[in-house]
Order: structure tokens, then C-alpha cells, then sequence
């Protein structure tokens, strides 16, 4: 269990540059008295958007995010964006393997894999998405899903490097317009699956310091049961945190009750 809880929020392919400059202003401001040994806040816009968001975002306040990644740092990768421009526009964080990726997008674990290696090695905060889908999940093998797009994922890892890695939980089935947000029971189940597998591959230390985030259809009603588990260390939110108010409401609720 980490001892910080963990709110981000992923904007996927909305949010102009104005908009989002917008959006992280009122989110730090409404924020900031909030103790950050409490809470790691970020925010994922898109891509266009990262010089800008860098520029006024508030390090002390929060961390800014791209969706994606190349896993080179130059060459004939026409549409990919590289670690070394991201590092230019001052991004922290990289996301690798959202669901939307993997499944509108059709990358592979491999892929991610070379992202994640690629991330790291850039000293990026590295944030690995896993999740399965509705039909895996009525097949009975999401726990095994979730081994194996965590061992593919994150293989050849070192420990040593773990330090700036988190995994978010976001079952397909349950992310975006139509998505049913799982219960609380069942992400608990799921991060208990996750947090083992990360102490198989990592050891006891570094395998049990990773964050482990989940997301999909978090909302203000469903966001405090689920910080009341124990193996539930933050929210990864879409929808319902893309009003600066909402989403500091949805922080403050869970704090509240924590
Ligand atoms: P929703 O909260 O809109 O379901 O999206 C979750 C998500 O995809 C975060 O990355």
C-alpha cells in the first residue's frame, strides 16, 4: 500500500491547448491547500497540449502526463512522438497500454513493453494500464489476463527501477460511455492479483511499493467505497473528473473519508 493516494485524470482525445491550460489552472488553484504528503495529482492531456500544460503546471502541485509514447528516440517512426520530445516539453509521466491503445489502437504487450523499458530508462514516471476485457472476464480468466499483460509488460524491468513505475487497473469493460464501474469487491480482488504479481517479480520491498491506481467509470458516488479498500491505492479517472470542480469535489470526498 503506498501511503500517498493517487488521483489523476486521463483527457483523452478532448481538451484544446486553451482548454487544458484552463482545466490544470482551476485544478491546482481549487487544490492547493490540500496537503501533496497526502495526495500525487496529475493530469494526462493530449499531446499538443504538453508544452503549455509544462508551463503552468505547478510541480510542488501536480505532474503532467502524455497518453503515449515511441519507444525510440528518433528514426522512421512517422506519427510517433519520442521520450527526447517529451522530455523537451517538460512532460513527468508517461502513460503506456490504456485500453483504448490496446484495443481501438491494436498494440501488443510486446509493444507496451518496449514503451514501458523506453519509459523508465528516460526516467519518466511510468504508468503501465492492464486490464481485461467483458468476454475474458466471462470466460473466468481475468486474473490471469492481468499476470500475464503485467509479466509481458513489464519483462526485463530491474527492481532498482521500480521506483517510478504505477500500474492502473482498468478493466475494458468498465472504461468510458457504456462502461460499468466494477464493484469494489471485485478491483480489490483484481489488486490483490496485481499487487502479487508485482512482489513475484519484483521481491517483497519493491513489489509492494508500487502504486496500484484503478479506473473505469469512477464518479462521485462510487469513488469513496473504492479508497476504502486496501489494496486500492488511488482513482484514474476519465469523465468524471474533467471539471476542475467535479474532480476536486470527488479528492475531497475521498479525503473525507479516508
Ligand atoms: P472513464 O472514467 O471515463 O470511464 O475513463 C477511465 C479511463 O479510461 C482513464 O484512463
Amino acid at each position: 500500500m503506498a501511503d500517498k493516494f493517487y488521483f489523476g485524470t486521463n483527457t483523452k482525445m478532448y481538451k484544446t491547448i486553451q482548454d487544458t491550460v484552463d482545466f490544470i489552472t482551476g485544478l491546482q488553484d481549487l487544490t492547493a491547500d490540500i496537503s501533496r504528503e497526502e495526495i500525487q495529482l496529475f493530469v494526462i492531456p493530449s499531446y499538443t497540449t504538453q508544452k503549455d500544460a509544462n508551463a503552468i503546471k505547478k510541480p510542488d502541485l501536480l505532474m503532467v502526463g502524455a497518453q503515449n509514447m515511441g519507444w525510440e528516440e528518433q528514426g522512421q517512426f512517422t506519427g510517433e512522438i519520442s521520450p527526447l520530445m517529451l522530455q523537451e516539453c517538460g512532460t513527468d509521466l508517461i502513460m503506456v497500454g490504456h485500453s483504448e491503445r490496446r484495443h481501438v489502437l491494436g498494440e501488443t504487450d510486446e509493444e507496451e513493453n518496449k514503451k514501458v523499458l523506453c519509459a523508465l530508462g528516460h526516467d519518466f514516471t511510468t504508468l503501465l494500464c492492464v486490464g481485461e476485457t467483458g468476454e475474458e472476464k466471462d470466460y473466468g480468466i481475468s486474473e490471469e489476463i492481468i499476470r500475464i499483460q503485467l509479466k509481458k509488460g513489464l519483462f526485463g524491468v530491474k527492481a532498482a527501477r521500480t521506483g517510478k513505475l504505477w500500474i492502473a487497473y482498468e478493466p475494458v469493460w468498465a472504461i468510458g460511455v457504456g462502461g460499468k464501474p466494477a464493484s469494489k469487491e471485485y478491483a480489490e480482488q483484481i489488486h490483490v492479483v496485481i499487487r502479487e504479481t508485482l512482489i513475484e517479480l519484483f521481491g517483497p520491498e519493491a513489489g509492494a511499493a508500487i502504486p496500484i491506481l484503478y479506473g473505469g467509470s469512477v464518479n462521485p458516488e462510487n469513488a469513496v467505497g473504492l479508497s476504502k479498500m486496501d489494496h486500492i491505492d488511488g482513482r484514474f479517472i476519465g469523465r468524471s473528473a474533467w471539471n476542475a470542480d467535479n474532480f476536486n469535489g470527488i479528492i475531497r470526498s475521498v479525503l473525507a473519508e479516508r
